[in-house]
């Protein structure tokens, strides 16, 4: 965490010229409808972060979305479904996708971000009182953390 301080003024430099390289980043959800839609509960989470096939399996049971009923009209699941499916990290791997992806194994469609070994990995010192002490409440409440979560940034600690 120290490194990524002591980088940061360095790093804004450097993105300005070549955010695509970055590995703090992921392009942000720029869907009218996704945004509207899957940010009502929780914040849009950028396809990135996960493979198409578990952007799939997502539409198919929105009904039962981790004990939520999220349907939506037949259209609308359709255009988010193309929406997540074609910006989905195992179809655009950039920024941080690319070493998201390498947990993911062949076939598999898991159906949370948080899961990552790696993502597990970066939030380890994340307790539930920190969680409650923060105000975030859950670990899927990325923005209470991650100013620049929507902007798809999440190197701001
Ligand atoms: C009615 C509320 C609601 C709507 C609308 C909704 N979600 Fe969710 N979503 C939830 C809940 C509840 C969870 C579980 C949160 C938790 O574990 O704290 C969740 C979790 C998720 C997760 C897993 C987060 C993790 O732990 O990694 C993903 C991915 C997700 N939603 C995507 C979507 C997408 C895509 C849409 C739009 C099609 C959507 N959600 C719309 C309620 C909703
Ligand atoms: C309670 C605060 C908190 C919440 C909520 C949270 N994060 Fe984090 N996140 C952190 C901290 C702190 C770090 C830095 C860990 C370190 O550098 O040791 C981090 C690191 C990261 C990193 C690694 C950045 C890098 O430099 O490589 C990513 C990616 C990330 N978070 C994404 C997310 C996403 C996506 C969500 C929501 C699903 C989320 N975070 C929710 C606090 C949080």
């Amino acid at each position: 965490m120290l490194r990524a301080c002591l980088g940061a003024a360095f790093l804004v430099a450097v993105h300005a010229g070549s955010a695509w390289a970055d590995q703090d980043w992921v392009p942000p959800v720029t869907d009218p409808a996704t945004l509207k839609e899957c940010g009502e509960c929780h914040m849009a989470f950028q396809p990135a972060f996960l493979p198409a096939r578990s952007w799939d399996k997502m539409m198919d049971t929105l009904d039962d979305h981790f004990g939520d009923n999220a349907s939506l009209p037949a259209d609308t699941t359709a255009a988010i479904r193309a929406y997540l499916t074609a910006n989905a990290g195992d179809v655009r791997p950039q920024g941080l996708a690319r070493s998201f992806m390498a947990w993911v194994e062949p076939g598999g469609a898991p159906q949370r971000l948080t899961e990552n070994p790696d993502f597990r990995r970066e939030h380890r010192k994340i307790t539930a009182q920190k969680l409650q002490r923060s105000g975030a409440l859950s670990i899927v409440n990325c923005p209470a953390c991650h100013q620049g979560a929507d902007r798809g940034w999440y190197d701001d600690d």
